[in-house]
């Protein structure tokens, strides 16, 4: 009902829309439109009234409850189920609720703020209210666990192809699964997964972007390394527009990997890579490793080649590009 009458108030195009008028278009009492307004004002939009004349929307708050994701979005899988948190301690660990309790592929969890957000390798990930995309999605895959790794591959596709296409940006790929723009990274992709020997029970892709960051709001030991995607346009980004974005690609990218398997997205996500080719330092929990990135295999596996000629495989670790003197 509630959102019924968003939709009203938004119809009518900042002109007065009376109580009398909502309540019987819907069918329901002046009291009970009173009420929904009053929570609407609660979720942060600002609609004003006036006695004996109505009510007048006057603005929407930049939030990304599931009613304005699921407006205009045209998926069938991915936003099926949304659930949202104003505030969450990490939408993955929600999300793996939301999948032991047996919630569908293609459940969205989405947070305006994340307590304990997590990265790769222990590390944590800075996810201040309202400023970025901090969602998990429950995916279902018929593969083997040891073929995970290709849906993250698959998800960093999508969401540099959704970057370029919200706002513009030359969006690229270092490995392992990084968003960049230029050397800075907007987002990071933390893919966890229940799985036994040769099942996967489902995949948590949690995906992280940096939207409307100002320089500020990033903690100093991150400042060089991050960037949002609003400093690198200089203009806000609609985090819905870019969400709907994000989930429109990630469906294409899936269904394309459902019917022709990995290849066309491992092509892909080569095209779109900015590690291969460069002298880069792999550093590892064990050691770190200098050489030309030559390659990256099917299993997302990264190939660096030494001076030596001799040739190394990295499952996991971090990246640094060399300056070429
Ligand atoms: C990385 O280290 O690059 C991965 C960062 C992944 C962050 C996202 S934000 C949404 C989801 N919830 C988390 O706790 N982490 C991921």
């Amino acid at each position: 009902m509630k959102v019924k009458i968003l939709g009203l108030l938004e119809n009518s195009l900042g002109k007065f829309i009376s109580g009398e008028e909502i309540s019987i278009s819907l069918g329901v009492s002046r009291t009970a439109v009173w009420k929904h307004i009053q929570s609407l004002r609660e979720d942060g939009y600002e609609i004003e009234s006036q006695t004996r004349i109505g009510y007048r929307l006057l603005s929407l708050p930049d939030l990304l409850h599931p009613w304005e994701i699921r407006r205009g979005l045209d998926t069938r899988v991915f936003g099926s189920k949304i659930i949202y948190f104003k505030q969450v301690s990490s939408t993955n660990d929600a999300a793996r609720e939301e999948a032991e309790a047996g919630s569908p592929e293609g459940t969205v969890v989405i947070a305006e703020a994340q307590e304990k957000g997590r990265g790769r390798l222990g590390r944590s990930w800075v996810s201040s209210y309202g400023k970025g995309l901090w969602v998990s999605m429950i995916i279902r895959p018929e593969i083997s666990p040891a073929r995970a790794a290709r849906l993250t591959m698959l998800a960093a596709v999508a969401v540099a192809i959704a970057v370029q296409e919200t706002t513009g940006l030359m969006a690229g790929i270092k490995w392992p699964n990084d968003i960049l723009i230029g050397t800075r990274k907007v987002c990071g992709i933390l893919t966890e997964m229940k799985a036994e020997t040769d099942t996967v029970h489902y995949i948590i892709m949690g995906i992280g972007i940096n939207v409307n960051q100002e320089e500020k709001d990033f903690p100093s030991e991150i400042g060089g390394v991050a960037t949002s995607l609003s400093l690198c346009t200089g203009n806000i980004v609609p985090r819905v527009k870019l969400l709907q974005c994000v989930l429109r690609n990630l469906e294409s990218t899936y269904e394309e990997f459902k019917k022709s398997g990995f290849q066309p997205i491992l092509e892909r996500w080569k095209e779109l890579n900015i590690t291969l080719g460069q002298q880069v330092t792999v550093t590892t929990f064990q050691d770190s490793f200098t050489g030309t990135a030559v390659d990256v295999l099917e299993d997302g596996a990264l190939v660096v080649q030494g001076d030596d000629g001799i040739k190394r495989v990295f499952q996991s670790g971090d990246v640094s590009v060399r300056s070429r003197n």
